[in-house]
């Protein structure tokens, strides 16, 4: 039974059982309406309301969105609620979210365990608080800590809770037993129905003018997302209007929202990061390694990186590098990036101290004797990686997990220099590698199916999203950022200027345009990369040229004042450079090219297009085991905008058919390989098939 109503002396309790995280489905909804009908009935003096398993409501059930609506809406079951003759009490316990945290506004008073935990995430999918949020919380809390928490999306702990005053009390007890005892004190004095629609909000709570400020605000940090602007108009309406009216109006924009692109598109990415993780076909039998201590061999960029990762988690990392002077330089990167974090608010001195304390550096292999996992982030060197996996294979014990943070080797071949390939996996992380949250763990010939199941256990025990991708130069993310990367080179040369090219993107809500990206992380660092390439791998000479040339000018970006663009050295506010014109203009003499121009739609098309087709190279190659992978790698190490749901899920929506054609009309007007359509694409658009149907029949067809 999802809903079920008992009394306990003088009180009535409601208990909601809908595993895994007591989602708002229809029948709870119904349920806890039927309940509070029971309970008005009977001779209880009070009313509880709490949930079984890991945690109290966590939101509505996120699969009814875009269905037809099952009355009682949650509206409707949080009126009953609040009419309730006989003081209603919630009690939180696990993650009170959205629906959730709403249904217990409607309840008289709040209790929660110390570690429960509140908020209206809806923002981070794209919708709005749809049952009394962004009306309730104002009138409990203020304009201004609601707003900061409606359009955060955060959660906050029970302790801030109650200093806010969303909550009345914290419990030492057991859920049940704390807030049993919590509603008999309420009933023994005399405490009645409150209702929160009944308070008001202080006049000079907040102007317009911070209201204003506070948009412009969300316009920056926000940039592109359409619902925080609209829980400032809910908010704006609490303000001004009965609570009722305000009520209506924030359901009406609720409704709107579960039908906006934006939404779905966060919806897809909201399961797309709980879908990656499973890897179907995996041998059952074997369970997942234990894994407690950590090392990491490199402590460059992205060593450092990796291994605040794990500390971050609690989980002891050793760090080995080759001399005394390359650790002592890593520490000290690692030290300041903490520092860093500290002086931004994010950590207490303490706390980033007590993670520190977690990295223990060392030169000596046989200081990795007894970890359970080394992951390898020296440079990017095959015979160097031989060398380090050849001496972890002597040192580490039986069963450690051997892992690379290659970018594009060959991970068949660095796991042939060891005796036990089946130990061998690539785990890829993107940089800074303490916050990026993609990981890719890469499936190489030989890897057990026990080193995927902990590699992925493991990437979200440290907060990661872990997709599997398969052995291929770039594996899924570099692949197609080689091509994406290639369109703004051809671009530039065929008649763009950088900012219009990185403009198009941002417009578009990539986190950077490609061109300022490359300026960021430094032009010599993929022109060495080039430099190991043969003629074939490096492809047109039209896409590098100008790279090329800006690097030999001694522009590597950011870091010398100069790359695509110029930058202030004390600002780093970044210009057009007409030096950046003339070096195009002389590539694309030099390589026979006449410079037109381009329109922003087919910059934005270009790109686009080169992510997507590869995408579906890469699913019919097997790189990718879904679609939605494809997206939460996007999505997740390349600043592509959620609020698009990555590229794939974009093709899905602009039609498969409308995206065959734009293919085609490029590779008809440019005559250029790649821009052949990936066969998977014409197979799916002449069968009328959309890729879910792909999934599926695949899905099928393995008898999963
Ligand atoms: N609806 C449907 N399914 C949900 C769900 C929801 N609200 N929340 C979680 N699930 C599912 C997940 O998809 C996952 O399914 P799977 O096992 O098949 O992959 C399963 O529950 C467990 O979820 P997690 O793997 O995320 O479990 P965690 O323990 O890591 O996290 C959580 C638990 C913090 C509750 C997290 O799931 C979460 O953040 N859920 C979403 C909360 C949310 O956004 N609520 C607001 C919904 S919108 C709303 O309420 C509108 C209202 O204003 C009207
Ligand atoms: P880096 O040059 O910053 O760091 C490499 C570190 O490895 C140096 O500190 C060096 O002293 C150390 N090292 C070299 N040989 C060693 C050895 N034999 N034993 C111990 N330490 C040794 O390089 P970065 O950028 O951190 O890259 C490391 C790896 O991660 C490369 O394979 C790279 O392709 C990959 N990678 C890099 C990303 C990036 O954005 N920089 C992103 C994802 C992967």
């Amino acid at each position: 039974m999802l809903v079920s109503y008992h009394r306990v002396d003088e009180l009535g309790v409601i208990t909601i059982n809908n595993p895994p995280v007591n989602a708002l489905s229809h029948g709870v909804r119904q349920g806890v309406q039927q309940a509070i009908t029971a309970a008005q009935a009977d001779d209880s003096k009070a009313i509880v309301i709490l949930c079984e398993g890991r945690t109290f409501i966590a939101g509505a059930d996120i699969t009814e969105f875009g269905k037809p609506m099952q009355a009682p809406s949650l509206p409707e079951v949080n009126a009953a609620l609040e009419a309730s003759a006989k003081p209603v009490i919630a009690a939180l316990h696990g993650t009170a979210l959205g629906g959730g945290l709403e249904l217990a506004l409607s309840c008289h008073y709040r209790c929660a365990t110390a570690s429960a935990k509140v908020g209206l995430p809806e923002v981070t999918l794209g919708l709005i608080p749809g049952a009394g949020g962004t009306q309730r919380v104002p009138r409990l809390i203020g304009v201004p800590a609601a707003l900061d928490m409606i359009t955060g999306g955060h959660r906050i702990g029970a302790e801030q809770a109650l200093a806010l005053g969303l909550i009345d009390r914290l419990l030492d007890d057991t859920l049940e037993a704390g807030a049993l005892a919590y509603a008999r004190e309420l009933v023994a004095a005399g405490a009645g129905p409150r209702r929160i629609r009944d308070m008001s909000i202080a006049a000079d709570s907040c102007d317009p003018d911070t209201i204003a400020a506070y948009r412009d605000r969300l316009h920056k940090r926000r940039r592109g997302q359409e619902a925080p602007q609209i829980i400032v108009d809910c908010v704006e309406v609490a303000m001004t209007t009965p609570f009722d009216e305000g009520l209506a109006y924030e359901r009406a924009r609720f409704v709107e929202r579960t039908q906006s692109e934006q939404s779905a598109a966060l919806r897809h990415m909201f399961f797309a990061e709980r879908q990656a993780p499973k890897v179907p076909g995996l041998d059952q039998a074997v369970a997942p390694r234990n894994i407690e201590r950590v090392a990491v061999v490199g402590a460059g960029t992205m060593g450092g990186g990796i291994a605040m990762a794990f500390a971050n988690a609690g989980i002891p990392v050793t760090l080995l590098e080759r001399d005394q002077e390359g650790l002592d330089a890593g520490l000290a990167l690692i030290d300041k990036n903490y520092g860093i974090t500290v002086s931004k608010g994010k950590l207490t001195p303490d706390e980033a101290s007590e993670r520190q304390a977690l990295i223990a550096g060392t030169t000596d292999y046989q200081a990795l004797a007894k970890v359970e996992l080394v992951i390898e982030a020296v440079f990017e060197n095959m015979d160097v990686k031989k060398q380090v996996f050849a001496r972890l294979d002597e040192v580490c014990k039986p069963g450690a997990i051997l892992a690379t943070n290659t970018s594009y080797l060959d991970i068949n071949e660095i796991a042939a220099a060891t005796t036990r390939p089946e130990d061998v996996v690539g785990l890829h992380f993107f940089s800074p590698a303490n916050v990026m949250r993609l990981l890719e763990v890469v499936r190489a010939a030989h890897t057990a199916d026990a080193v995927i199941a902990t590699a992925m256990a493991l990437g979200r025990r440290i907060g990661k999203v872990p997709v599997l991708a398969g052995v291929c130069f770039g594996f899924i993310g570099n692949r197609m950022l080689r091509q994406y990367v290639r369109e703004a080179q051809l671009c530039l040369i065929e008649g763009a200027e950088p900012a219009q090219i990185d403009g198009v993107l941002t417009r578009f809500g990539m986190a950077m345009g490609p061109l300022a990206v490359g300026d960021l992380s430094g032009l010599d660092i993929s022109y060495k990369a080039r430099q190991a390439l043969t003629r074939e791998q490096k492809g047109d000479p039209r896409s590098y040229a100008i790279a090329d040339a800006l690097v030999e000018m001694g522009r590597l970006g950011q870091k010398t004042g100069a790359g695509y663009y110029r930058y202030d050295p004390q600002t780093r506010a970044r210009t057009a450079d007409p030096e950046v014109l003339a070096v195009i203009e002389a590539q694309a003499e030099k390589h026979g090219v006449t410079r037109r121009e381009l329109s922003d739609e087919e910059i934005l098309d270009r790109h686009l297009m080169a992510l997507i087709n590869e995408g579906f190279r890469i699913l019919e190659e097997g790189i990718a085991q879904r679609p939605s992978d494809i997206d939460a790698v996007y999505v997740h190490g390349y600043g592509f905008p959620a609020y698009r749901g990555g590229p794939m899920f974009y093709a899905g929506r602009r039609g498969l058919r409308a995206v065959r054609e734009r293919i085609e009309g490029l590779h008809a007007s440019t005559g250029e390989a790649h821009w052949q359509p990936a066969p998977l694409l014409v197979e799916l658009v002449e069968a009328d098939q959309t890729l879910d149907d792909w999934l599926a029949s695949r899905t099928r067809a393995a008898g999963q």
